[in-house]
């Protein structure tokens, strides 16, 4: 019958002995490496943000002007957005009113200056100041009609894209004889 001498006991300790050694061992060497820096968030060492990172980031509600926007602006692009917009106006020289008045030439028309057509109260006022259609006006205004004009009949919820707006407006001033200048950026 087989017996375990001293020697085989020994053995056996001294492996057990030396296995715990190597794990001591092993976690001196860990926490020699991984306590260096304390982590900022338990888990995570979070990389520290540069300085002025967060300043220069732009806020979110900031728009590119209309003026500068218009450079890039195509107004082939804009056509088709327009056709948003078509169920209720013409573009056509002439052509009159649907729901909504003739939009050929408006770019620097007067606002609410189409004769016989049935325009807001809202729309009355700002024509009454002697308001006209200005880059600016538009982008407001198809942006969000009901918040550029409060009161205004144009049912419609607007173009939330800066860059849609541009295109449009860039087809706009294309319909006319002599297309508005421009405006500098
Ligand atoms: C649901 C119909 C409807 C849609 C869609 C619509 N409009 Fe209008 N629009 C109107 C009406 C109605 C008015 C008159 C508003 C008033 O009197 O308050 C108007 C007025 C305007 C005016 C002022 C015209 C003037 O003679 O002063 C502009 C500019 C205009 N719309 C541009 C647009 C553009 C650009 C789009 C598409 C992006 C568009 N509209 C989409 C109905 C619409």
């Amino acid at each position: 019958m087989h017996q375990l001498d001293s020697f085989e006991l020994n053995k056996i300790f001294g492996a057990i002995l030396g296995t715990c050694v190597f794990a001591m061992g092993l976690g001196i060497v860990a926490s020699a490496i991984f306590s260096q820096h304390p982590p900022a968030v338990p888990g995570y060492d979070l990389p520290a943000p540069e300085e002025g990172a967060s300043a220069a980031a732009p806020a979110a509600a900031e728009v590119t002007p209309i003026a500068v926007r218009l450079q890039t602006a195509d107004p082939a692009r804009g056509q088709k957005a327009a056709a948003k917009c078509a169920a209720c106006h013409n573009f056509v020289e002439g052509a009159g009113s649907k729901v909504g008045p003739d939009l050929y030439n408006i770019v620097d028309r007067a606002k609410g200056s189409v004769e016989g057509f049935g325009y807001s109260a809202a729309m009355k006022e700002h024509a009454a100041k002697g308001e006209k259609w200005g880059y600016e006006e538009l982008d407001h205004f198809i942006a969000n009609p009901r918040s550029y004009m409060k009161g205004t009949i144009m049912s419609f919820a607007g173009i939330a894209k800066p860059e849609e707006r541009a295109d449009v407006i860039a087809y706009l001033r294309s319909l006319s004889h002599a297309p508005a200048p421009l405006p500098n950026p």
